[in-house]
């Protein structure tokens, strides 16, 4: 045999060689490991799916959008719900505590708006059934946007003469339906488009090559060391209460936090909701820093470590670490261009209060 064709041959087999690891993803081995992701996971609701759930329109889809991106709809005048959950930075502000307008902070880490219709409840300790009692939440917050009172938030929303035809369109025409009800639903209707496809959810509609080798593994990792007794469902949680520094705590031991958290103590008083907060999701969790409730940790592999300690009793190796890190990134997904993108606003009205009115 020459030479060249020597080369040609083993171009040729490299190449076949190539392909058969590709076919490596019809492995049993793989077909088992997406079996048992599918029974646990579940892929994002089609838009059709969640219409079934609750039906929203797209004029209120359209109203909810602007509401989410009105600042005036706080007390300064200056911030909206996009400040602290900005679309383009994941639904979140990246900050552990999230300033108010009166300049004081919250106690908790602001969470992802991002698929957060599809938890159970809303906030850390699950206060808020859904994102539409949620969205009323934020506006009355006095370490957030401040209003005095919804006849306040009201009395701004009709000051603004081009909302009237958005309210109708989205609610129906009648006299008073520019009301804090009707905008609580409509931003609730916009929050419940902002679902984010990722790669992980063409896997488990079947196609294994969605996940690269490495992520396939990370996900056999994140199932065999059990974060799949809690991070279950289609948002990799959100569908259930569990203490934070359940096997080993109290949690603050791992995350060194100043102020202890009673969770969702605060909302049943009963004892054994003590640091019980609603799992959150993990769905774009390398995007949505830094971690927990109080935003105390700010690198994902020790979330994740911490994970390992305080919920499981274990200390993992930092091969599995990195390893699930791996398959935690696979997990950001695209917010869609159009929910990106913030909508020219109504122009204000004679009578639309200026900044620092309510001051
Ligand atoms: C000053 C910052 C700030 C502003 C402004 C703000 N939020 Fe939040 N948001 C937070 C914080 C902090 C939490 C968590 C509070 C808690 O759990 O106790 C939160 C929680 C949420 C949640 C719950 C998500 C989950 O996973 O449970 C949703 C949904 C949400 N906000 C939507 C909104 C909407 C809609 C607006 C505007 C009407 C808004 N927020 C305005 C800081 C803010
Ligand atoms: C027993 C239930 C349970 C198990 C098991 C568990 N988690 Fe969690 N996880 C939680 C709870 C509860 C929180 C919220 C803690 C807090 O901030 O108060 C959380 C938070 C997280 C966060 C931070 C998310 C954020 O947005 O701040 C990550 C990342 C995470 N878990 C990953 C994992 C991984 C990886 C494993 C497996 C090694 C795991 N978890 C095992 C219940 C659990």
């Amino acid at each position: 045999m020459s030479k060249s064709i020597k080369t040609i041959v083993c171009a040729v087999f490299g190449a076949t060689v190539a392909m058969s690891s590709a076919a490596f993803a019809d492995s049993k081995a793989d077909q088992e490991l997406l079996q048992s992701a599918q029974a646990i996971f579940k892929p994002l609701p089609t838009f059709e799916e969640m219409q079934k759930v609750k039906k929203v329109t797209d004029a209120q889809i359209k109203l909810g959008q602007a509401l989410f991106n009105d600042p005036r709809l706080s007390a300064d005048q200056v911030q909206s719900c996009n400040t602290c959950h900005n679309l383009a930075t994941y639904g979140v502000d990246n900050q552990s505590f999230s300033k108010g307008v009166t300049g004081g902070f919250g106690g908790r880490n602001a969470p992802s708006v991002l698929n957060s219709s599809l938890f159970i409840a809303q906030f850390w300790d699950g206060r808020a059934k859904d994102v539409e009692e949620q969205a009323g939440g934020p506006m009355l917050n006095p370490a957030e946007m401040a209003m005095p009172d919804e006849a306040s938030v009201e009395k701004v929303l009709r000051s603004i003469p081009d909302y009237k035809p958005m309210f109708d369109a989205a609610f129906g025409k009648s006299a008073n339906n520019v009301n804090f009800k009707n905008a609580t639903a409509a931003i609730g209707a916009f929050e419940r488009t902002l679902l984010t496809p990722t790669r992980f959810d063409k896997y488990l509609r079947g196609d294994i090559n969605a996940l690269t080798q490495a992520e396939r593994a990370g996900l056999k990792t994140f199932i065999d060391v059990g974060c799949v007794a809690c991070h279950t469902g289609v948002g990799m949680g959100g569908d259930q209460y569990q203490k934070f520094g359940l096997v080993d705590g109290p949690y603050w031991k791992f995350t060194g936090s100043k102020k202890p958290d009673e969770g969702r103590f605060e909302v049943t008083k009963s004892e054994s909701d003590m640091n019980v907060f609603r799992v959150p999701g993990l769905r774009n969790v390398a995007r949505t820093y830094p971690y927990f409730h109080d935003g105390s940790v700010w690198s994902l592999e020790q979330a994740v470590d911490i994970m390992g300690q305080a919920q499981l009793g274990q200390k993992m190796s930092s091969k599995d670490v990195k390893s699930i890190v791996t398959f935690l990134n696979a997990l950001t997904g695209e917010v869609s261009e159009k929910a990106r993108t913030v909508p020219t606003l109504p122009a204000a009205g004679p009578n639309t209060p200026h900044k620092n009115h309510h001051m």
